[in-house]
């Protein structure tokens, strides 16, 4: 199995490009199935979800083909069923997000119900709420939700929680229902707004998207759409907090800062210089790490995904910080190997504290999910010696060729192999 080499301490220097969103392509992707003609995507990543997302949509009857940053999807002649296996959904909780598109669209849906994953329960009852509100009929029997409705028709539905990909999933079924529907509580994530462009695109009326309330005008058909997938906030921001943690001075290539601004005001706050140079960023980190507390919240909170990767450059600051995490019940797996290579973290529930340590040093760490994966990297890039991330396929979820781009800025990562050769 592959692993990520990471020889420590180091600063960076030159430049990283940030690629487009993972979690804007995925629901973009899903709203494909919405028209029957082709659409193109662009600026795109190469990455295991898009690929997972990419044989779903095959599954479901259309031919796809992936060639990043471009994604063509186009409706197959064979017959479309409207069905999301367990071996696909299980790869990736997004899987959901066909959910509402398919019973939109072909009036039935079947798809199998995530389960947990790594970083907690991660219920869909919220998803399944509006649906039925809809006019859908549910049913769950077997490890899946069979939704039905001949014609989804407008509603009001008040979540009770901000939901990213829930909300998602009822902007592209409200935009095939019939008559108008009103979303309130909705997440406010930019991923969020950018479906919205698109089903607007479509030819669908949403309005409101970034604010906790939408409304969706339904159409009886919607067309194909020409898209260019926005750059990868968290992906900028886990650069920012290498850059912070290695220290070093590098021009971060289309870093959406717009949308970081609940990252960038705690990474100054850390004393990381983050200045925008025109569609870039500059950020450099010349003085000490300053610890600093951070609770995650909803958009425009400080988001729950850039958690694990703060706290990896605060194990080194000077001081204590104090976070907070509110949104997942178990996202605090990078906790324990962080200890290992010497950092002094202690978790009461779901806050922890991290008291800053002169130095880490490396360690063989394991992987456990996409984001606490790259803290693990982060982690190696301030430890001395060598630092060996194993199970690199969570990185490989959400990161394009991260080991590449850190090398890039002057960084010793290399990929390796079962043999600790290069791969
Ligand atoms: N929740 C419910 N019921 C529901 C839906 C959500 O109780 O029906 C709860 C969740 O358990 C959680 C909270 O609501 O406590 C918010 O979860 P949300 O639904 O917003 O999360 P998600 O849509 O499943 C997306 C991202 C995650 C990101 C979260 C939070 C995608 C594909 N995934 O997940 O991204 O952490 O929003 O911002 O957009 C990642 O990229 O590493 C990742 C995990």
């Amino acid at each position: 199995m592959k692993a990520i080499r990471i020889r420590g301490s180091r600063p960076l220097s030159g430049t990283i490009r940030v690629g487009g969103a993972k979690n804007a392509a995925l629901p973009i992707l899903c709203a494909t199935l919405l028209s029957d003609g082709a659409s193109l995507l662009r600026n795109v990543p190469a990455l295991r979800d898009i690929d997972t997302t990419a044989a779903l949509l095959r599954f479901l009857g259309r031919d796809v083909i992936v060639a990043a940053p471009e994604v063509r999807v186009a409706p197959a002649t064979r017959v479309a069923r409207p069905e999301a296996p367990y071996e696909l959904v299980r790869q990736m909780r997004a899987s959901v997000l066909v959910l509402g598109p398919l019973v939109a669209r072909y009036g039935r849906a079947k798809v199998s119900l995530p389960g947990g994953c790594a970083i907690g329960a991660r219920p869909v009852d919220q998803h399944l709420m509006g649906l039925e509100a809809l006019g859908a009929k549910i049913t769950v029997e077997h490890g899946y939700v069979i939704a039905e409705a001949p014609r989804l028709r407008g509603a009001e539905i008040v979540f009770d929680m901000p939901t990213v990909t829930g909300t998602e999933n009822l902007l592209m079924a409200a935009a095939l229902a019939r008559g108008r529907t009103t979303l309130v509580n909705c997440a406010r994530e930019p991923e969020v707004v950018e479906l919205a462009a698109v089903l607007n695109k479509m030819g669908a009326e949403v309005q409101g998207a970034g604010s906790s309330v939408i409304h969706v005008v339904g159409r009886d058909e919607l067309d194909p759409f020409d898209h260019a997938i926005q750059s990868d906030r968290i992906e900028a921001g886990t650069f920012m907090a290498a850059i912070g943690a290695a220290g070093g001075d590098v021009l971060l290539e289309e870093a959406p800062l717009d949308d970081l601004e609940p990252v960038v005001a705690k990474l100054r706050q850390a004393g990381v210089e983050i200045e925008r140079e025109g569609a870039h960023a500059r950020v450099r980190r010349l003085g000490p790490i300053r610890a600093v507390d951070v609770t995650t919240a909803p958009h425009p909170g400080f988001p729950t995904d850039m958690q694990a990767q703060l706290m990896a450059m605060m194990t080194v600051a000077t001081g204590r910080s104090v976070m907070v995490e509110t949104i997942f019940e178990n996202r605090f797996m990078h906790v324990p190997e962080l200890v290992r290579m010497g950092a002094d973290i202690e978790t009461h529930h779901n806050t922890a504290i991290i008291q800053g340590v002169q130095r880490l040093s490396g360690a063989g760490v394991m992987a456990t999910d996409l984001r606490a994966s790259a803290s693990l990297v982060i982690a190696g890039l301030i430890a001395e010696g060598e630092t060996i991330v194993h199970r690199v396929y969570h990185l490989d979820r959400g990161y394009e060729r991260i080991e590449e781009k850190l090398a890039g800025a002057g960084a010793d990562v290399t990929r390796i192999d079962a043999n600790g050769e290069e791969a």
